[in-house]
């Protein structure tokens, strides 16, 4: 078995072990904006945009860039004054990236990436552990993505990866502080995850994001979303 898997595993057990999670920090400043379309005044009607899937390796227990995939880019920031729809991801190593790009691509809409002040370090084992600790210690890392008014959306896709068998951390802490701004919406939620699923997630959206209607959520392996984007568009056309 490889270090990764066994990192994933005891990540796992631990998940089993230490359930239950509080605790975060505020949010605040903002980033960027490879399109902010709030300050341009564009309409969604008007992007006609698609943006770039990455195909380095992003499989199994990829480093990630040290940045939460913004070492070379500003966090993904598209925000218009009438979308009904937005899509909110975080993403360390880029394959939550890659998915959600997947669904901005085919589904368009408003696209917020979330940061976290102090981003996970670029190696797996390291994240592994500070995820693991923040999880033990019910502290959560602080979301520092300036949140737009979320009322104009009815549709919120929502993405993350799975971190021992549950939502990632930045999502926690996320939902922690909005999930009541969520209220009336419908959550998609979309993850990646390394062969083991969506664990406990969709429990813990509907805990955390408790007046919204969470449907159907698409989870796929990391390894093959690449390959997948069909399977991607049958979801997104489902309902
Ligand atoms: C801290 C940490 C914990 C993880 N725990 C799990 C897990 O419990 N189950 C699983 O299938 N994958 C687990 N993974 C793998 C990620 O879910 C997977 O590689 C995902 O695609 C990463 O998404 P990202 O590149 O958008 O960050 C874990 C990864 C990390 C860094």
């Amino acid at each position: 078995m490889s270090i990764i898997k066994r990192v994933i595993l005891s990540g796992v057990v631990c998940s089993f072990i230490l359930a239950g999670c509080q605790n975060s920090g505020p949010s605040e400043t903002s980033p960027n904006s490879t399109n902010d379309n709030s300050e341009t005044g564009l309409s969604s009607e008007t992007q006609d945009s698609t943006l770039p899937i990455e195909d380095t390796e992003y499989g199994r227990g990829a480093q990630s860039d040290g940045a939460d995939t913004n070492a070379q880019e500003e966090p993904t920031r598209i925000i218009s004054d009438d979308a009904n729809s937005i899509i909110i991801y975080f993403s360390r190593s880029g394959n939550t990236q890659n998915l959600a790009r997947m669904i901005y691509n085919e589904a368009g809409g408003d696209m917020l990436e979330l940061t976290v002040a102090d981003p996970y370090p670029s190696d797996y084992e390291q994240a592994v552990e500070r995820a693991d600790e923040e999880r033990e210690k019910q502290a959560y890392p602080e979301i520092d993505t300036e949140i737009p008014n979320l009322s104009q959306y009815d549709t919120v896709y929502l993405g993350y990866q799975t971190w021992s068998m549950t939502l990632s951390n930045p999502m926690i802490s996320f939902l922690m502080d909005y999930g009541s701004n969520f209220s009336g919406k419908t959550i998609y939620p979309f993850s990646t995850n390394a062969g083991y699923g969506e664990g406990d997630s969709i429990q813990r959206i509907e805990e955390l994001a408790q007046d919204a209607s969470v449907a159907t959520s698409f989870s796929i392996q990391d390894e093959d979303l690449l390959d997948n984007q069909e399977q991607v568009t049958t979801w997104l056309n489902e309902d």
